[in-house]
């Protein structure tokens, strides 16, 4: 089954890092904090603990090793797994969740690089409350400078999925990975010494019970998925490319703590921040603008007084950004590249190219509903979020739901433990939890989660 010539990361390092890089992200530090603003807090970040430990590290865990054993794209592996069966969907309903996603999160991407450019330009300086609003409007509707931000996001991209699996997504996330961790660390330090400080970690720390709803549980569940990179096939495109000695769960682990960390650090970069410039939590303040324009005040009311400070830290926090939407754009295009190579035949280089222009025509749209499409709704939705409800709430559970029904009940059992033992060389004491989780709890915990909040019927 395996296939000889190709690419695997070189070392357990590197695949740590390059999974751990798809994860972290603008779901961490844009989404998560957006997520638990609006969703009260710490009660919010228990459920989405325990979403990530419940349901996140073993369906993780089912994605690597599928990816592994087949050594190719994530639907070519459900076809050689279950051949003349209709699970070769689940694979294809990954592609085009990557897809989609791909193409309205380097949208945003684009964004934090302009915001970079800003921020090292010193356009921030001086400013007050009113004019963040005012800069950040008039960008995005502004018919070209989205779009350009977002075709050069995507042709960086596509220039490290071309240069491959070890010299380009491995090498550029062993390079930046660490230097993200650097970054944070600096940001944290800064923002919980502000005064007021402690206002933001109480918000963070102790949780209102009385705040978890139904919608609640399916936003953490959503978001766990969404920041695992999980349910499209994206672990499992990269599990296609660990070595044999590869430590499945203990790799799967690293990489939801890593991710689990860097979420809840992106809080404490931002709501001792938000707090301090007296921002109440309201989904106005706390909403998809929460990066771009209460930020931009935040850092000039916290560190105004400290231009030098202030000036740093706004540099570093959208340069921070910038770096991991990209290890996260890469390992999306991968998912696709990867399909559209190995499916139809085509070398990386055309298949990443006939990506990057397909991705591209639908980023525009999504870019575009900010400005000209400004008032076109589908759904009551604009197009950029239809796009992300329906990828992170619907086809990322979906995708999981799938996923754990597949390896819990469909798969010989003897496949998975061979795999996550590494043909019986290490031992895996968890694995009947593993078993457990994916046979019973998850599927059913997702079903109950995902057609109650859509409505399919109603237990709370
Ligand atoms: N996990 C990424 C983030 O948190 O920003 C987003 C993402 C990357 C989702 C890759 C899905 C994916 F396949």
């Amino acid at each position: 089954m395996k296939n000889d010539t190709r690419e695997n990361f070189g070392s357990k390092l590197g695949a740590v890092l390059a999974a751990a890089g798809s994860a972290v992200g603008l779901g961490n530090i844009w989404r998560f904090p957006i997520e638990t603003g609006q969703n009260g807090g710490a009660a919010f970040i228990i459920v989405y603990i325990a979403c990530v430990l419940l349901l996140g590290i073993p369906i993780m865990m089912s994605e690597f090793f599928i990816g592994r054993h087949t050594h190719t794209n994530t639907a070519g592996a459900y076809r050689k797994l279950a051949p003349g069966t209709q699970w070769k969907w689940v694979g294809r309903l990954g592609v085009l969740s990557g897809f989609v996603i791909l193409s309205y999160y380097s949208v945003v991407a684009g964004w934090t690089a302009e915001y970079t450019v800003l921020a090292v330009g010193n356009c921030f300086e001086g400013k007050g409350p009113d004019t963040f609003p005012a800069i950040f409007g008039e960008f995005v509707s502004n018919p070209w400078k989205p779009l350009v931000w977002m075709f050069a996001f995507m042709i960086v991209t596509h220039v490290i999925v071309v240069r491959g699996v070890k010299g380009g997504i491995e090498k550029f996330s062993k390079v930046m990975m660490p230097a993200l961790f650097v970054i944070m660390l600096v940001l944290t330090v800064c923002s919980v010494m502000l005064p007021g400080a402690s206002e933001g970690l109480e918000f963070l720390l102790k949780p209102d019970f009385g705040k978890i709803t139904g919608s609640t549980v399916l936003s953490a569940m959503g978001q766990a998925f969404f920041s695992l990179s999980l349910g499209l096939g994206c672990l499992c495109t990269y599990g296609s490319y660990f070595r044999s000695d590869t430590n499945i769960g203990k790799t799967a682990l690293n990489v939801a703590l890593i991710d689990t960390f860097v979420a809840v650090m992106s809080g404490f970069i931002i709501f001792p921040a938000v707090f301090n410039a007296g921002y109440a939590i309201s989904s106005n303040d706390i909403g998809p603008s929460l990066l771009f324009i209460t930020m931009p005040n935040v850092f000039q009311q916290a560190f105004g007084s400290m231009p030098v400070l202030s000036y740093l830290v706004s540099v570093l926090f959208y340069f921070l950004l910038v770096v991991a939407a990209l290890t996260s754009t890469i390992s999306m295009h991968e998912v696709v590249t990867a399909y559209v190579s190995e499916e139809f035949g085509m070398n990386r280089r055309r298949a990443a190219a006939i990506v990057t222009v397909a991705c591209s025509v639908v980023g525009v749209f999504c870019s575009l509903s900010f400005g000209p499409l400004d008032g076109a709704r589908l759904f009551g939705m604009s197009l950029f979020d239809l796009f992300d409800y329906v990828a992170s709430n619907i086809f990322l559970p979906v995708g999981g739901m799938f996923v754990s029904i597949f390896t819990g009940w469909y798969l010989d059992k003897r496949l998975m433990r061979d795999e996550i033992t590494n043909h019986g060389t290490l031992r895996v004491p968890y694995l009947r939890l593993v078993v457990f989780i994916l046979r019973y709890f998850a599927p059913i915990a997702i079903g109950v989660i995902l057609f109650n909040q859509l409505g399919l019927f109603r237990l709370f």
